[in-house]
Order: structure tokens, then C-alpha cells, then sequence
């Protein structure tokens, strides 16, 4: 079978970029990253992509009039790709809806809730202020509304009494990484259809992801 073949957008400092990076180089995810994009020229993952010999490229706000233009040339350097997978992985500027439209189920979020809960910014603050029992992150499908597509699949951890949005984040970035490379690994096995079914993983039952999908971990999503 071909490896997935992907376009990583970030902002920031690509750690969720670094563990795909390992998974294909690890031989554990056929994965084919043909360019990382950034918004900003300073983020962190452009050293983490030439450090890895993938080709970069960098689309300042600042360069373009407006939202539109900005998109147009995004989806110039997306098409010319031709990608079976666009990855926004901490990717912090919002796409605009005719972009999305003309990428409908081949655009993916990592965003750091359990969606449909705190969609947009400061996650982890509002999960502590509503008192919740546990937090997570979600990978979703992108569509014009923010943070509110599909949700494909999603690491739940439990809050600890002592926590704050640091102490949250931090415990939830290794798991992030390999909520990333299941989520990839079952897109590359085709076994993602855009309103079927969710992967719903804890820490107990993410020994293995790879074998998340066959031991039953894909659920219905119910209302979806
Ligand atoms: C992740 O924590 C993700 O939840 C959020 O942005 C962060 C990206 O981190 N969307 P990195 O740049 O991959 O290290």
C-alpha cells in the first residue's frame, strides 16, 4: 500500500510534526510528508522540517490584502501538492470557508478538548473553571465553523486536583503525539469515513494504538 501523503500546516513548535516525523521514519506509519507550511516565520517546527529534510514554506499574513488572497495562495501550494491528507497540527489561523469547501474531508484539526466542548482558545482554563473530570484532545475534521467538524478521534485523561493549564498541557502532549499517528495510521488504512465512527482511547487502553482500531476502540458516534 502507498503511504499517506500529507501537507502539515503549523505555527508553533511542531512537536506533533516531530512524532510523525519518527513514526515514518520508524517504519511504524507509511507516511509521506510532502511540505510543511507555516504562518509564521519564527515557528519552531521549520527547524523541525529542515532538520528532517522536508521542504518548507512560509505564507505571512502580512504579504497578502486580505483572508481571501491569503487562502488563494494557500490552496495554490496545497493543489500543487496534491496531498491525500492536509494536517493542521497547531496551525493557529482560521481558514477561510471557500478554502475549506474545496477541501471537504481532506482537511484535519489536532485541537486540545474533548470537542464539542471549548472550540477556539484558552481549552485548558475553561475545562479547569467548569470543574471537569477529565480533558483531552480531539482530532477533527475541518469545515468552516471553528473547531466544530467531525470528530475523528480523541485522548480522554483525567484532571487531577492539584492541576493548572500548564500541568494539563504538559500531560496531554506525549498523548497527543500518538493520538496523531493512530489517527494517521487508521486515514492510511482507509478505515476513516467522514460520519461513521470515533477512536476514543484513555491511558490504559493506549499501550498499543496501532491495534486500537481491530481490539474495538472504534465506536459508533452515535447522533453523527
Ligand atoms: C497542540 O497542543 C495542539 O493541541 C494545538 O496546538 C499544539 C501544537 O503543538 N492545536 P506543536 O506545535 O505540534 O508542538
Amino acid at each position: 500500500m502507498k503511504p499517506l501523503r500529507c501537507v502539515v500546516l503549523i505555527s508553533g513548535r511542531g512537536s506533533n510534526l516531530a512524532a510523525m516525523i519518527k513514526a515514518r521514519d520508524s517504519a511504524e506509519l507509511p507516511l509521506e510528508i510532502i511540505t510543511v507550511i507555516s504562518d509564521k516565520p519564527q515557528a519552531e517546527g521549520l527547524k523541525v522540517a529542515k532538520a528532517a529534510g522536508i521542504s518548507s514554506k512560509c505564507i505571512q499574513a502580512r504579504d497578502f490584502t486580505d483572508r481571501a488572497h491569503y487562502d488563494l495562495e494557500l490552496l495554490r501550494l496545497i493543489d500543487s501538492c496534491q496531498p491525500d491528507l492536509i494536517i493542521l497540527a497547531g496551525f493557529m489561523r482560521i481558514l477561510g470557508a471557500s478554502l475549506v469547501a474545496q477541501l471537504t474531508n481532506k482537511i484535519i484539526n489536532l485541537h486540545p478538548s474533548l470537542l464539542p466542548k471549548y472550540p477556539g482558545l484558552d481549552t485548558y482554563n475553561r475545562a479547569l473553571a467548569a470543574g471537569d473530570l477529565e480533558y483531552g484532545a480531539s482530532i477533527h475534521f475541518v469545515t468552516a465553523e471553528l473547531d466544530a467538524g467531525t470528530v475523528i478521534s480523541q485522548i480522554r485523561l483525567p484532571v487531577q486536583a492539584s492541576d493548572t493549564a500548564y500541568t494539563l498541557a504538559a500531560r496531554l502532549q506525549p498523548f497527543e503525539h500518538k493520538l496523531m499517528v493512530a489517527t494517521l495510521r487508521l486515514f492510511r488504512e482507509h478505515t476513516v469515513k467522514s460520519k461513521s465512527a470515533m477512536l476514543v482511547v484513555d491511558e490504559k487502553t493506549y499501550k498499543n494504538p496501532f491495534t486500537l482500531a481491530a481490539a474495538g476502540y472504534l465506536r459508533a458516534a452515535g447522533t453523527d
